[in-house]
């Protein structure tokens, strides 16, 4: 695992970036995978701006969704299709189009066959090659709550309370808005990604970041899995960094390696 750690939100997408750029224009498998929420966010305005200037762009690439909720209306401005898509399609805003954009799909009368068929697609396409991740305050990635199974393949799960707190304000801050289900990919399938581009932002992380980075591996802290991926960036400003008991140790290897 690498881990940098920056100053600020902004460094951190920064360096994001050219990591992103770096793994993707040499890649054979043209797939990136998408996160939601807000960390990603400053990282995608940075694809958008790298499209506009002609320095890259996700033209014929396939983007695969970690997630999407279950219960939420299908045009619902909150749905994490229409999230990504007006992130990274609409207008033409990195060269992604709708129909490689690829998202679980939450919406599907048999959730069971729908969460198969996504493992499938990614496999089809040949598998992620960089997975970009957040991390929820409970640990979880994608949305994969503590207390699952760290070897799962894409499925319906319930979200925490915590998660539909953290969640609610995308709601108009009413958490009886948050919808109770998702389908996510499984760690399973997180973990069959070639790369791992994990961000985190802000001290409200700062408790799952010391968990992820310095706990044992466990199914209480699922974020803690990606210990047992050969290939990991972690890029965090100081506020997420800041209960790290190693934090020396990191950032000389990061100055020494990078
Ligand atoms: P956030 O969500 O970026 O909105 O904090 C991260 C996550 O829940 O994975």
């Amino acid at each position: 695992m690498q881990i940098g750690i920056f100053k600020t939100a902004d460094e951190v997408a920064d360096v994001a970036i050219k990591e992103l750029i770096d793994v993707l224009s040499v890649a054979d498998v043209k797939t990136l995978g998408v996160a939601t929420g807000s960390t990603p966010l400053a990282l995608y305005a940075r694809i958008r701006d790298a499209h506009a200037a002609g320095t890259f762009s996700l033209t014929d690439f396939k983007a695969f969704a970690l997630d999407e909720y279950v219960g939420i209306a299908e045009d619902h401005p909150e749905g994490y299709r229409k999230v990504l898509s007006r992130e990274l399609v609409g207008d033409d805003k990195t060269g992604l189009t709708e129909e490689n954009l690829n998202v679980p799909n939450g919406f599907a009368d048999d959730l069971e066959a729908a969460a198969k068929d996504y493992d499938e697609a990614i496999k089809a396409a040949g598998g992620v090659t960089l997975q970009i991740l957040g991390i929820g305050s409970d640990g979880h990635i994608g949305f994969n709550e503590p207390g699952g199974s760290l070897v799962s393949r894409t499925h319906v799960d319930a979200l925490t309370k915590q998660t539909r707190e953290d969640n609610s304000r995308f709601f108009d801050g009413d958490v009886s808005q948050v919808p109770t289900r998702c389908m996510t990919q499984g760690l399973g399938t997180i973990m069959d990604a070639k790369h791992l581009l994990m961000i985190v932002t802000g001290e409200g992380k700062a408790d799952a970041v010391a968990a992820m980075i310095e706990g044992g591996v466990s199914a209480l802290w699922p974020a803690s899995i990606i210990q047992r991926h050969p290939s990991v960036t972690v890029l965090l400003d100081e506020a997420a960094a800041s209960k790290l008991a190693h934090k020396e140790v990191y950032t000389n290897a990061w100055e020494i390696l990078r």
